[in-house]
């Protein structure tokens, strides 16, 4: 078949793989190739075990692969017959140097701007698809023109938004789709032509066009704003706990307000995933280069509440449990750092596992989908953890269950049984608020919810 148009997306990760496999699967003329260093990754983007777990992703990426939809390590052939580059690598946060713990690490980023250059021979659109600094177009326009051939990369910034574990239907229906272009006459030819691939299954109202630095910063400033609140309900959740106020009853009553409305003021153990903390410190970072110094302290708080949220609740396990938990087995009711996805990273879980391990409870670690992630994240640490899928085996003879992850197998598990089987006395905390409280202290566990009052029998 002769296709219409070559994309190439470089980075077959969270948002490379999912974003590409819809965009093939809506545009049947375009060809989708995406690219990764990773060989393993890609081996399992051509198999049915794909690398990452996302409701609905495997019958999407079957219904496009091998048709217009491919995988490959290929990099420099891909960039050779691409017209449209989406570039897709990861932007974690600097370990090392200037700016380290805050800034954006553009290494990557970098390294595939020059691969461009380098086995480019005809022009492109260059779309900024991964999280970054706002004005790293200009950076990567300056690199891109350092070519010899005089070839015009023309780059566009399209960040995306959907989360994980509903990366699909984020695709499938966004809330919007942000385009951000040079307000040049051949900068709004490319975001046209970005609108025109999204325009297939996207409603035009729905997709926003932008300059380049708004769009940038745009991404930031989302992140940051649902962060923001769920800080703000988990800054509140300490206050309930002190005054026997319910977190759960304010987050109905203040979201009624259409003008607050429900979503992000769910209390939990913290959030977690690879990007708020990520991205709320690159933008911190990016306030105090141009000497904003007020402006960072602000979002900087939101960061620091979520770390007392978490150190918060280690300390009341600690606390409830008589103060010492050496030996004791608890088990940890999820570890990804939220459902519907088996992704760890930066989750609320590990942080937990690491303090309980140094305080020496014996762990086990009961997820659906995240329990290998789970095994690298807390190699090498020192202590006992089991990994265990199946909840019920996970708390044999447990002293607690503390809850992680808000999966749904967990509220439809049989607590009767798991009590019998558990040691006594038996402690829930439940670090998302997602177990029937009151029944649970009916059965004869001491709870202790998220800034609600707790039921306990001493
Ligand atoms: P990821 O780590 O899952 O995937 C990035 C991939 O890029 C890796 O497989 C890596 O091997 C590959 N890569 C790195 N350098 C490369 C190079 N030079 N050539 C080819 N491949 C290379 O990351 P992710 O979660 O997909 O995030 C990617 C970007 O998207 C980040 O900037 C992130 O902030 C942003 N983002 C992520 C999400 C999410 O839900 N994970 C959502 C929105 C935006
Ligand atoms: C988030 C954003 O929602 C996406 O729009 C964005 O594209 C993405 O980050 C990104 O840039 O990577 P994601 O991190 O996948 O998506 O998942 P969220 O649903 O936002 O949850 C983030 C964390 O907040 C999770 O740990 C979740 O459990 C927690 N959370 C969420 C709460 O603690 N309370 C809530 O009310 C909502």
């Amino acid at each position: 078949m002769k296709f219409t148009k070559n994309i190439l997306c470089i980075g077959a990760g969270y948002v490379g793989g999912p974003t590409m496999a819809i965009i093939a699967l809506k545009c049947p003329s375009y060809k989708v190739t995406v690219v990764d260093v990773n060989e393993e990754r890609i081996g399992r983007w051509n198999s049915d075990d794909l690398p990452i777990y996302e409701p609905g992703l495997l019958d999407a990426v079957r219904a496009a692969r091998g048709k217009n939809l491919f995988f490959s390590t290929a990099i420099p052939e891909g960039i050779r017959a691409a017209d449209i580059i989406f570039v897709s690598v990861n932007t974690p946060t600097k370990t090392f140097g200037l700016g380290a713990g805050m800034a954006s690490d553009l290494q990557y980023w970098e390294k595939t701007a020059h691969q461009i250059v380098t086995y480019s021979e005809k022009p492109k659109i260059i779309v900024e698809k991964s999280t970054l600094p706002v004005r790293t177009a200009e950076a990567m326009e300056r690199i891109l023109s350092e070519n010899k051939k005089n070839i015009h990369f023309e780059v566009v910034s399209n960040p995306e938004f959907l989360a994980e574990g509903s990366a699909v239907n984020d695709l499938l229906e966004p809330d919007r789709v942000l385009i951000g272009s040079q307000q040049t006459e051949s900068g709004f030819k490319a975001a046209r032509e970005i609108a025109a691939i999204y325009a297939h299954w996207v409603p035009i109202e729905k997709i926003i066009t932008t300059n380049l630095w708004s769009a940038e910063l745009s991404k930031l400033v989302a992140n940051a704003f649902l962060a923001q609140r769920i800080s703000s309900i988990n800054a509140i959740s300490a206050l309930c706990e002190k005054t026997d106020a319910d977190v759960a009853e304010i987050s109905f009553a203040v979201g009624s307000d259409t003008r607050i409305g429900f979503e992000f003021i769910n209390a939990s153990i913290g959030f977690g995933g690879s990007c708020f903390k990520k991205d709320i410190l690159n933008l911190v970072y990016i306030c105090r280069s141009y000497g904003l110094n007020e402006v960072a302290d602000y979002w900087e708080k939101v960061v620091k509440m979520n770390d007392y949220q978490q150190e918060r609740f280690v300390k009341k396990i600690i606390k409830e449990m008589f103060n010492t938990i050496v030996a004791k087995k608890i088990v940890l009711l999820g570890f990804a750092f939220k459902a519907n996805t088996g992704d760890t990273r930066e989750s609320p879980g590990i942080y937990l596992a690491k303090k309980l391990l140094e305080e020496r409870a014996a762990l086990v670690i009961c997820d659906p989908q995240a329990l290998e992630n789970a095994r690298k994240d807390l190699a090498g640490l020192e202590g006992e953890v089991v990994y265990e899928p199946d909840p019920y085996r996970a708390t044999q003879a447990a002293q607690a269950i503390a809850v992680i992850t808000e999966w749904d197998v967990f509220k439809k598990l049989d607590f009767e049984k798991i009590f019998a089987g558990m040691r006594k006395p038996a402690f829930v905390f439940d670090g998302r608020n997602i177990l029937d409280h009151r029944r649970l202290f009916q059965i004869g566990f001491n709870v202790f919810p998220l800034g609600k009052p707790s039921l306990t029998h001493f």
